[in-house]
């Protein structure tokens, strides 16, 4: 016999602190306190639902059995995956479907999911199979043995994307490199923000409102929550098998709204104090004796060029700038991220480091000259060259080491094949 419906709550978008009690919410089968609940959001996907829920059942089935449910919430799919999912629930009782009829977003079906789950871990998978079921019981480890936060990550060893095209990964990495900059103590503390894979301690998600906007749902808990420890789990994001993806330029247009949100005061003053573990002090120092040898490359080579072969102030400055990055890039690889670089060995993965490595020193770069000009125009009035080429280098520096660290270094494996 089927279940019945979940009923979408209503209101703000707030996970409760204690879960519901099985009066509250049906089936009575289940008596709460389970150990997770994990959150299926679905658009027209009749084609996956019931892949994912045997897959998902047969794993956690054999890792947490009976402590354990699915919620997948439906935004009244046009192709009525809601009711396919409904006639699962009599061969899977762990199985719960919400069908939302007034609102839609795939964030708040995430956080309304969320607010009938009766879990003490909370979690969220994509349908189509492109997040790889397998990783959850890492994922779930992680948890259970204390991170806040457990996120699947397609940045860090182990990870990677099948085959994105171009311009799907340069716009994830792009969105990522703009989040570095809007709101780097939300960006900041994951290595792919963009992961839409991830699970969570109700106690570290609980009691704020969240206000989430389009896909990105792992910002708003990291932004709005209590989240201490992170651990993260490299996967392969894979290709869908049937239905498509529902990411239109909607999505983009959305998230850095949603970024400007979330670096309000407040929220930012208190995740900044967590900020400082997450800055490694050491690396930096490394970094800025490579950069100091980058300075006297660039200074060096500024003189011959600007002095010695009498060639234009910014056509020097820019060679001068490349020979630095060269120099910097290739020792900050043999040192200052060595212990990321040996797990990505391989002349074409460092020619792909080398290649944005200098795209992000290329940006500042620019930022460079523009601020030589400044400072050696407009400030010292054409005096003082060098000093204003110190003053253009630092912040450039303190940028080239914080994006490098995010992009650069931090692994993307792609899948071969
Ligand atoms: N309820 C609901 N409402 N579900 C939705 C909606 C919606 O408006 N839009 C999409 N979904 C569901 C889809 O059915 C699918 O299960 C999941 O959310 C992801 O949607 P896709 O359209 O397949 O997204 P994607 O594959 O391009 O990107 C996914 O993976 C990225 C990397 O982890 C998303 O999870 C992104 O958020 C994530 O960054
Ligand atoms: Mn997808």
């Amino acid at each position: 016999m089927n279940q019945p419906l979940l009923s979408p709550p209503s209101g703000p978008l707030q996970v409760p602190l204690t879960a519901p009690t099985a009066a509250e919410v049906p089936p009575k089968s289940f008596a709460p306190p389970l150990q997770f609940s994990l959150v299926i959001p679905t658009y027209n996907e009749r084609g996956n639902v019931a892949k994912i829920v045997a897959q998902l059942a047969r794993l956690l089935d054999g890792f947490i059995p009976g402590g354990y449910e699915l919620i997948l919430v439906d935004d009244d799919s046009p192709d009525r995956t809601w009711q396919v999912a409904q006639d699962l629930t009599e061969t899977y009782p762990q199985l719960r479907v919400m069908r939302r009829q007034q609102e839609r977003g795939l964030s708040s079906a995430v956080i309304r999911g969320w607010q009938v789950a009766r879990g003490e871990i909370l979690g969220v998978i994509d349908a189509d199979l492109q997040h790889p079921p397998e990783v959850l019981l890492k994922l779930l480890q992680a948890t259970l043995d204390g991170a806040d936060l457990a996120a699947a990550s397609r940045h860090v060893e182990g990870g990677g994307v099948s085959d994105w095209s171009i311009v799907r990964r340069f716009l994830s990495r792009g969105a990522q490199m703009l989040g570095l900059m809007v709101c780097p103590a939300v960006v900041g503390r994951v290595s792919d923000p963009m992961s839409g894979y991830f699970m969570v301690r109700r106690s570290a998600i609980a009691g704020p409102h969240l206000n989430p906007v389009g896909y990105k749902i792992l910002l708003e808990v990291i932004g709005r929550g209590n989240i201490d420890q992170i651990a993260e789990v490299g996967y392969v994001f894979q290709e869908r098998e049937s239905g498509e993806s529902k990411v239109t330029w909607k999505q983009y247009v959305e998230y850095l709204g949603h970024l400007a949100r979330l670096r309000s005061r407040g929220r930012i003053g208190r995740l900044q104090q967590k900020l400082p573990q997450q800055m490694p002090v050491k690396r930096f120092i490394r970094y800025s004796l490579v950069g100091l040898s980058g300075v006297l490359v660039d200074m060096a080579v500024l003189y011959l060029l600007s002095e010695g072969a009498g060639l234009a102030l910014t056509r020097s400055k820019i060679v001068a700038a490349e020979v630095a990055i060269l120099n910097n890039f290739l020792w900050n690889d043999a040192w200052t991220f060595a212990d990321m670089a040996q797990h990505q060995k391989g002349w074409s993965t460092r020619f792909k480091r080398l290649l944005k490595f200098n795209v992000i020193c290329l940006t500042g770069l620019v930022m460079g000259v523009l601020l030589l000009n400044v400072f050696y125009n407009l400030v010292f009035g054409q005096n003082l060259k060098y000093l204003a080429n110190l003053l253009a280098i630092v912040p450039v520096a303190v940028w080239n080491f914080w994006i490098n660290l995010k992009l650069s270094w931090r692994v993307t494996a792609v899948k071969e094949g």
